[in-house]
């Protein structure tokens, strides 16, 4: 593909390369990065956070079968759920059930685990001011995402959302709401979720995975030459080093050892965002900015420093884009995310930065915990880690370059990912603010109103899935005997509809290639066999390091 196809013109490049040239202003704060992730993470968490109440009985829960069905309908104070009294509301009730504990807060997905058990499959509790209604029930969230109407609406992330406005930024595709977020996403949705697109991404990505793999070999050798030491923070890189290479068409070197000053303080910037999100949305962020707590600086300066860093690498390529095509070479077949997105001339520079911001920092800790859950499911599993080798094996062959087309045959992968997901979504919740009036599960529930499908629960209830907390990846293969009985709603790590992860397809290429690649090399199992169990803070991922072994496969 040419850049000139991908650019559009040259003119609108070099549009935008004189707005990249022109000083940044500020230095402000905010951002978004954490997408998606954190979008329903933090509801997740949100819902752990009390606030006044009032309603809360032992009202049965309505049935899922008849929602329409309104002559039965009930009020939405009769809606059951957790006590709450009012100022304290459910506070006081977390309070006194020792939930409120850090460690507590920070297992909100078993929490609410916990509520689905006691109050049924939808259950109300007050926070701060927004009321948030959990559901469970496939059919109930199937109807919940079809009343979502035109621009559906997550919770918001306020201190995300803070930042933006203090730092004058623009809000990107994971950030901003109504028309301002259609515009965004219909721009976006092209050069991420189109397999045209995404197909051109693979030979990078390709490289990228091999990279990784040289990498653990040299750190698993350097170290005591069993286990790969930090493998978490391994894999955050090699996930930004992927998304990098997709967004800019170039290799960063956050694979390498010594990376670059700007590369390290970006990896902290993101880590802490994300770290202080939590912290920040109890009682309330706008609390936290006034008496300037300690979160609150950090999650600034981390934002601060992700734009400084993400603005610096973006003027350069888009400089670089421009230089390349006014050179003799004139044209470039590789792809260029960022080239394309300017060549549509409808996104302000700054909306360029902050949709690729997003986009970045929704990409990294999602799929690289996605990867640390599955190597620690396949680590217990050497008869699974062999069938997943001879299926690799039988599709690739002895090719070490694997391609688009390779991906498609990988039936027992695409599976076992997918039973990862399903029992740990790195989003526990997806929400949606009723843009109307909506009767779900017999409750009338009022326009505004917060519902969070509970993406962990689902995936763990045994009406769903039979042995749901045991890892079988068979029941998604077309063969296996519970395939057809699976509800499609019973399952959603990534959303659903429109306003559904916009990362996802790059997501699952980036997984099928490492995880192709490492089946091919090693076999994997624990340094010391242990449950390793999940925090949500806000994205689910593993309370205790993963300890493995890499043996090489013969
Ligand atoms: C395993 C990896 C990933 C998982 C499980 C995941 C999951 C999710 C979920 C649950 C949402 C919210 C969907 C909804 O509200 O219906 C979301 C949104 C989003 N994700 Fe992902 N994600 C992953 C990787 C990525 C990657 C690699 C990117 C970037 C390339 C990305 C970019 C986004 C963005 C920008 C949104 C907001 C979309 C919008 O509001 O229109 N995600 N993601």
């Amino acid at each position: 593909m040419s850049l000139s196809v991908i650019v559009g013109s040259r003119q609108k490049l070099s549009a935008v390369v004189g707005l990249a040239v022109r000083p940044c202003r500020l230095e402000g704060h905010f951002g978004r990065g954490l997408a998606l992730t954190t979008g329903p993470g933090l509801v997740a968490w949100t819902r752990a956070v009390p606030s006044l109440v009032q309603a809360y009985s032992t009202a049965a829960v309505g049935s899922t079968s008849h929602h329409e069905d309104h002559s039965e309908t009930k009020p939405f104070s009769a809606l059951p759920g957790p006590p709450s009294v009012p100022v304290l509301g459910f506070f006081l009730h977390m309070w006194r059930k020792g939930l409120l504990g850090k460690e507590k807060i920070k297992k909100n997905h078993i929490m609410f685990d916990d509520f689905f058990h006691q109050y049924g499959p939808i259950f109300r509790l007050k926070i701060v001011n927004v009321d948030m209604v959990n559901i469970k029930d496939p059919v109930a969230v199937q109807e919940l995402f079809r009343k979502e109407g035109k621009y559906p609406a997550r919770i918001d992330i306020k201190p995300w959302r803070r930042y933006r406005e203090i730092s004058g930024k623009a809000t990107g595709v994971f950030l901003s709401n109504g028309k301002e977020w259609q515009k965004n996403r219909s721009i976006m949705a092209r050069p991420m979720l189109r397999p045209k697109h995404v197909s051109t991404y693979v030979s990078n990505l390709d490289t990228v995975s091999a990279d990784m793999i040289e990498r653990l070999r040299v750190l698993q050798a350097r170290a005591d030459g069993i286990e790969v030491p930090d493998l978490g923070e391994e894999l955050f890189k090699w996930a930004l080093e992927s998304i990098c290479s997709v967004l800019f068409n170039e290799r960063m070197g956050y694979l390498q050892d010594n990376i670059s000053q700007d590369a390290q303080d970006f990896i902290k910037g993101i880590h802490n965002v994300f770290l202080t999100t939590n912290s920040l949305m109890f009682p309330d962020a706008d609390l936290h900015r006034f008496l300037r707590t300690k979160p609150w600086k950090q999650s600034m300066e981390a934002w601060d420093t992700v734009f400084r860093v993400g603005e610096k690498v973006m003027d350069r390529q888009l400089q670089e884009a421009l230089e390349r095509e006014e050179s003799e070479e004139g044209e470039d077949d590789q792809p260029n995310f960022l080239a394309f997105v300017n060549s549509t001339g409808r996104l302000s520079k700054d909306e360029i930065y902050s949709n690729t911001i997003e986009l970045m920092g929704a990409a990294i800790d999602t799929t690289s915990n996605t990867l640390l859950w599955t190597l620690y499911e396949l680590s217990r599993r050497p008869e699974l880690q062999d069938r997943l080798y001879q299926e690799v094996t039988r599709v690739i062959g002895q090719d070490k370059v694997m391609t688009w087309d390779h991906l498609k045959d990988l039936h027992l992968l695409k599976a076992i990912i997918k039973e990862t997901l399903r029992m740990y979504p790195v989003a526990p919740n997806i929400s949606r603010i009723l843009e109307e009036d909506t009767v779900l599960m017999g409750y009338k529930l009022p326009a505004k109103t917060c519902v969070a499908a509970q993406v962990y629960s689902m995936g763990r209830d045994p009406q769903q899935f039979p042995d749901p907390d045991e890892f079988k990846p068979e029941r998604w293969l077309r063969t296996g005997e519970q395939h057809d009985e699976i509800n499609p709603y019973s399952s959603l790590p990534f959303g659903f509809g429109p306003r559904s992860c916009i990362g996802r397809r790059v997501a699952e290429v980036e997984l099928q290639l490492l995880l192709s690649k490492m089946s091919q090399q090693f076999v994997l199992s624990q340094v010391e066999p242990e449950e390793i169990s999940s925090v949500a803070q806000p994205l689910l991922m593993p309370e205790t390091p993963l300890h493995l072994k890499f043996v090489d496969r013969k």
